[in-house]
């Protein structure tokens, strides 16, 4: 069986590195592994419309964002097909078909929705687009036949919803659909990156975030003013790693030569970690080094992006491309699924022969 990827995102902003850590880089290396057959990355349009209708410049606007976030963290449309969801047809036509497989308290148990419903205050009114976006997921990942679905871990809901509907479409129907596996970040703090002020989730509204677009000197004085630990207070002081925003960034970046190079007291995080617990370690000293970190990564990732900035048209031709390619891909699938669902009446010679077969007798 072919090794196919599929996964995207909403283009509702521009992408920040919590984004980074829980999925684009992942998707990067898979690429560059050369361990896939296929690689399909979608601007998830049509799914940020079930919650954002009202607001279409909003989508329109950070198509282009989001295309050259993927473009300037490595993404590559001579390996992985680049492609916007809303032209792709067939993903609504196979979401209409599956709904028939899913009920509606399967929605409701989907603890992703429930969140979101709460978040976005829908519980009196429930649009039904925003309600069954997980079947129009499923679809997405269906129509590419992906075995694999790199997300973050607030997605998992989505893929175990789309495994029951391959499993009920194919003993429906034969076996047509593939079941996806899922891929996690690596590690806790890759799954959940805070905002720099420690809440919880990233979030522009919040005003939180490190966009990978950010400038060196914007990135700089974001971790400078980051949430620590609000009872060191002296720097001999005994601190507290865990829930401290430096640190989880720290596990989610950090490796062996970032210490080599720019904290060589330091043989690993581990050790960083307990002269931090044990008292004598300034905040100002792991947030100069988490910004030589940080800075290191997202150097290459801003240098891309201004080549892409200078050709617009370039990166909507790429989009324009790959969604022609996803599109022939969802179009075989879609012919295998009417074939199984015993609708392609006009391919089926079969079917009219047998048909005229049968008036010709009652004729006779
Ligand atoms: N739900 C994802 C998000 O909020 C976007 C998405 C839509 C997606 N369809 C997908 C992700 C299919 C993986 C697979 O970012």
């Amino acid at each position: 069986m072919e090794k196919i990827i599929l996964t995207g995102d909403r283009p509702t902003g521009r992408l920040h590195v919590g984004h980074y850590v829980g999925s684009l880089r992942r998707r990067v290396q898979l690429q560059n592994s050369g361990e896939f057959d296929k690689i399909f990355i979608m601007v998830a349009d049509a799914q940020a419309l079930t919650d954002n209708f009202e607001n279409p410049q909003k989508v329109r606007q950070n198509i282009i964002e989001v295309a050259l976030d993927y473009l300037s963290c490595g993404l590559d449309p001579a390996k992985s097909t680049l492609f916007i969801q809303s032209q792709i047809p067939e993903l609504t036509e196979l979401t209409f078909f599956y709904s028939n497989l899913v009920t509606v308290s399967r929605l409701q148990r989907n603890p992703t929705v429930k969140t979101e419903i709460k978040m976005r205050n829908f519980e009196t009114s429930i649009p039904v687009g925003f309600f069954t976006y997980p079947i129009s997921q499923a679809a997405d990942i269906t129509a590419f036949k992906a075995t694999c679905v790199p997300v973050g871990e607030d997605q998992l809901p989505m893929i175990e919803q789309t495994r029951e509907i391959v499993r009920k479409f194919n003993s429906i129907y034969g076996e047509t659909l593939v079941e996806p596996d899922v891929l996690l970040p690596e590690n806790q703090a890759c799954m959940r990156l805070p905002g720099t002020d420690g809440k919880q989730k990233m979030s522009k509204s919040l005003g939180n975030c490190i966009y990978l677009s950010d400038t060196e000197a914007d990135v700089r004085t974001k971790i400078m003013s980051m949430y620590t630990d609000p009872t060191h207070i002296q720097i001999t002081d005994p601190g507290h790693v865990e829930g401290n925003t430096v640190f989880t960034y720290l596990d989610a970046f950090s490796n062996q030569k970032h210490f080599e190079e720019y904290l060589p007291e330091y043989h690993n995080l581990d050790e960083l970690k307990e002269h931090y617990t044990r008292g004598g370690l300034g905040d100002v000293k792991i947030k100069k080094f988490l910004n030589n970190v940080l800075q290191e990564e997202l150097a290459p990732i801003r240098a891309r992006r201004a080549e892409y900035e200078k050709d617009i048209p370039m990166v909507y031709d790429i989009l324009k491309k790959g969604s022609e390619a996803a599109r022939t891909k969802a179009a075989e699938t879609m012919a295998e699924v009417k074939c199984a669902m015993q609708i392609n009446y006009f391919e089926d010679a079969e079917l009219i022969r047998a048909q005229s077969e049968k008036y010709r007798k009652v004729e006779d």
